[in-house]
Parts: structure tokens; C-alpha cells; sequence
């Protein structure tokens, strides 16, 4: 007589278990979800959305995480996907994202929405490889958590905002491969905390480089394939920890022959610019694993030792008179 409750016990509560009852077991939040559901809608319920099922935890769904913690979305990551449309501006209405991703998806269209702006938890923001249009926000500069902003391969024109240098925590700014004009800001020689890795390559970028930028000690520099102008030497010097600098495709003018260079160099490409003067000898001590200076105003011998003849003459021709190994012997 004293088991058979409890049986009855278990059994009705694998029954209650078994049961759908989403008010019970369903970790997602009901607005996330209403909100989710609208973004769905206004794609045009993709099929890369298929899983964004209302019967179903929403984090389960495809695309979207869900804090451990809260329940709540902090992540929604769209990527590779046969997505048409504008970004939905309900997507301002999650507002414990962090990561915030739309990435190649060649049939996203329309501006960066106003919306993304409220969402101050924002760590991560990479729209890339769309055909998203209009300028790069001044709004993301609100968004002071950020530490990843990735605005490459896509449509973007107008000039870069002086105001993304009030952001404090970003490791990357990535908005090569656009349509940018107009100079780079004076304020990114005063980012006001970390001094992010730098792409702005593959732009229309003018002007002279700022020599703020030469105050600061940048992790990596990609200036490449703009209409840049001037004497950007100021960018190395010994006391630098610079890795990678590629500076090719510009209108760059100054003389390397008293260039410093720093230890921490692994990467210099200066192709392509209307660099003078020589190569100088401090290039020798450098552990270089890509060095390219070709197509350039250079004269004088390659110095000979550490990886300067390592590289093949195609890093060194097309060069005003610079001779040596793997060039040809001066003359
Ligand atoms: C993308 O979706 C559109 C409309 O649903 C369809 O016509 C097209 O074939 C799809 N493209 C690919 C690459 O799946
Ligand atoms: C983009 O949209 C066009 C026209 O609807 C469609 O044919 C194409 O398959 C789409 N491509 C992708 C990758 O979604
Ligand atoms: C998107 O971009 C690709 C390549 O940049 C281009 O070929 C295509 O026509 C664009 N599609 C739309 C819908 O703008
Ligand atoms: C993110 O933002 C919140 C609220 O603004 C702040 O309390 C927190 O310290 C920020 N976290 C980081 C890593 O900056
Ligand atoms: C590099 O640092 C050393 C030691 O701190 C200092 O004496 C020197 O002036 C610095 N050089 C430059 C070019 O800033
Ligand atoms: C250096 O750049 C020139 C011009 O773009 C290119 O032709 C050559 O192949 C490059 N060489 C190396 C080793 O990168």
C-alpha cells in the first residue's frame, strides 16, 4: 500500500513532462521571441530562418543564442544565408545583444539602421560582405562596449567618423573594401583607450595621414589601396610594437633611407607608392616574413643579411635604381 502513490506520483509527473508546456520548460523570453519573430517576418521568412518555429524554445532556434544566465538573446549571428531585404530596425528591440552578425549575404540592401543604437551591450557589430549602402554611422560611437567593429566588403560611402575614436575598448576597425572618402580623422591618433588594429584598405580614401596617428603605438596597419598622399614615416620609429604595415597602392612619398624600423616588424608591404632614398640596413635585423617594395623611387643596394634575400626580385622591382641580390649585382 505504500508504493503504489508514489508510482502514481511518478508516472503522472512523466506524463506532465512529456507534455508540451512551453510556459514551463522554455528557457526564451517571450518578448525576444515576439521581437525575433518580427525580424523573421521582415526578411520575408527566409528559409535559412526555417527553425524560428513559435511552438519552440527560441534558444534552440538557428542563428540566436541565449545568455546561460538571463535567457536572454545575446547573440544573433546571420551568416551565408539567401536573405533579401533591409537589417529590420527590430533588431534595436533585443536589448541584451552582444554580438550582432550579418555577413555574407549579398541580397542585404538599404542603410545601417538608427535602431542598432540602443543596444548598449553591443560587444561585437560585424555587417561584411553585403550590399548594405549609405555612410558609416556616427551612432557607433555610442555603443561603448564595442570591441569588434567589422563595416568591410560593402557599399559604404561617405566619410569615416572622426567620433569612432570615442570608442575605449576596441581590439579591430574594419572598414576596408568600401566606398569612403574624404580624410582619416585627426582623432584616431587620440583613440581615448586601446589602440585597435586599423583596416581601411581598398577605399578612395585622400589627404594626407594624420600625424597623430604617429603618437600612438597601433598593433596593425592596412592604409592599402586608397589615394593617399604624403610622408607617413612617422607611422614606424624603434619604440613601436607594430606588426603589420601595408601601405601599398597610395601616393606615399618620403624618404626610407633614415626610416626606423621596429623589432616587432613580421610584415611591411610599401608596393606601388613613390617611396625615395634606399633601403636601410636596420631592415636586415628585422624577422621579416613578407616584405614587399616594389614599384617604388628606390636606388642604392639591397643590404645583404637577416631576410632581405630570402624574398624573391619580385618584392624589390620595378624599383628608380636599386640593385643587389635577388636583384641584379650593382652596377
Ligand atoms: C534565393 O531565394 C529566391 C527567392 O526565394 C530564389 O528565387 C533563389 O533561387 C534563391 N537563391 C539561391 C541561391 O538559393
Ligand atoms: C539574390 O536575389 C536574387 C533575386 O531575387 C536571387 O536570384 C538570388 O539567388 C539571390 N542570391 C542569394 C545569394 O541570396
Ligand atoms: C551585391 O553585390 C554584388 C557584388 O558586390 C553584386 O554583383 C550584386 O549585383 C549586388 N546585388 C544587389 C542586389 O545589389
Ligand atoms: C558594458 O556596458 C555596461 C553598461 O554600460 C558597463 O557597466 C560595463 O562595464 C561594460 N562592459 C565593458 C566590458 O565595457
Ligand atoms: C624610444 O625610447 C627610448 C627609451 O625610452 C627613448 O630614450 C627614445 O627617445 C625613444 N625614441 C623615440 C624616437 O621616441
Ligand atoms: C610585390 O608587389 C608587386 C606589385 O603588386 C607584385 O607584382 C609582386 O608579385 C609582389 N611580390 C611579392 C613577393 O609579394
Amino acid at each position: 500500500m505504500k508504493k503504489a502513490p508514489n508510482l502514481s506520483i511518478l508516472l503522472l509527473s512523466l506524463l506532465f513532462l512529456s507534455l508540451p508546456s512551453p510556459s514551463v520548460s522554455e528557457r526564451c523570453n517571450p518578448q525576444d521571441k515576439k521581437v525575433l519573430l518580427q525580424i523573421k517576418k521582415a526578411l520575408n521568412n527566409p528559409y535559412h530562418l526555417a527553425s524560428w518555429n513559435p511552438q519552440n524554445d527560441c534558444c534552440d532556434w538557428y542563428c540566436v543564442e541565449c545568455d546561460s544566465t538571463t535567457n536572454r538573446i545575446n547573440a544573433l549571428t546571420i551568416f551565408s544565408g539567401n536573405i533579401s531585404g533591409q537589417i529590420p530596425a527590430a533588431v534595436g528591440d533585443l536589448p541584451y545583444l552582444e554580438t550582432l552578425i550579418f555577413r555574407k549575404l549579398t541580397n542585404l540592401t538599404g542603410t545601417i539602421p538608427p535602431a542598432i543604437a540602443k543596444l548598449s551591450l553591443l560587444k561585437m557589430i560585424r555587417l561584411s560582405w553585403t550590399n548594405l549602402s549609405g555612410p558609416v554611422p556616427t551612432f557607433l560611437s555610442q555603443l561603448k562596449n564595442l570591441t569588434f567593429l567589422d563595416l568591410a566588403f560593402n557599399d559604404l560611402t561617405g566619410e569615416i567618423p572622426a567620433s569612432l575614436s570615442e570608442l575605449p575598448n576596441l581590439d579591430a576597425i574594419h572598414l576596408d573594401r568600401n566606398k569612403l572618402t574624404g580624410k582619416i580623422p585627426d582623432s584616431f591618433g587620440k583613440f581615448s583607450g586601446k589602440v585597435p588594429e586599423l583596416y581601411l584598405s581598398h577605399n578612395m580614401l585622400t589627404g594626407e595621414v594624420p600625424k597623430s596617428l604617429g603618437v600612438l603605438d597601433f598593433p596593425r596597419i592596412d592604409f592599402s589601396r586608397n589615394k593617399l598622399v604624403g610622408d607617413v614615416s612617422f607611422l614606424f620609429g624603434p619604440n613601436k610594437s607594430i606588426q603589420i604595415i601595408d601601405l601599398s597602392r597610395n601616393l606615399f612619398e618620403f624618404d626610407l633611407s633614415k626610416v626606423v624600423f621596429p623589432a616587432s616588424l613580421t610584415s611591411l608591404d610599401l608596393n606601388h607608392n613613390k617611396i625615395t632614398g634606399s633601403l636601410p640596413a636596420g631592415l636586415t635585423a628585422l624577422s621579416l616574413q613578407f616584405l614587399n617594395v616594389s614599384y617604388n623611387r628606390l636606388c642604392g643596394q639591397i643590404p645583404t643579411g637577416g631576410k632581405l634575400q630570402d624574398f624573391d626580385y619580385s618584392s624589390y622591382f620595378h624599383n628608380r635604381c636599386l640593385c643587389g641580390a635577388p636583384l641584379p649585382a650593382c652596377k
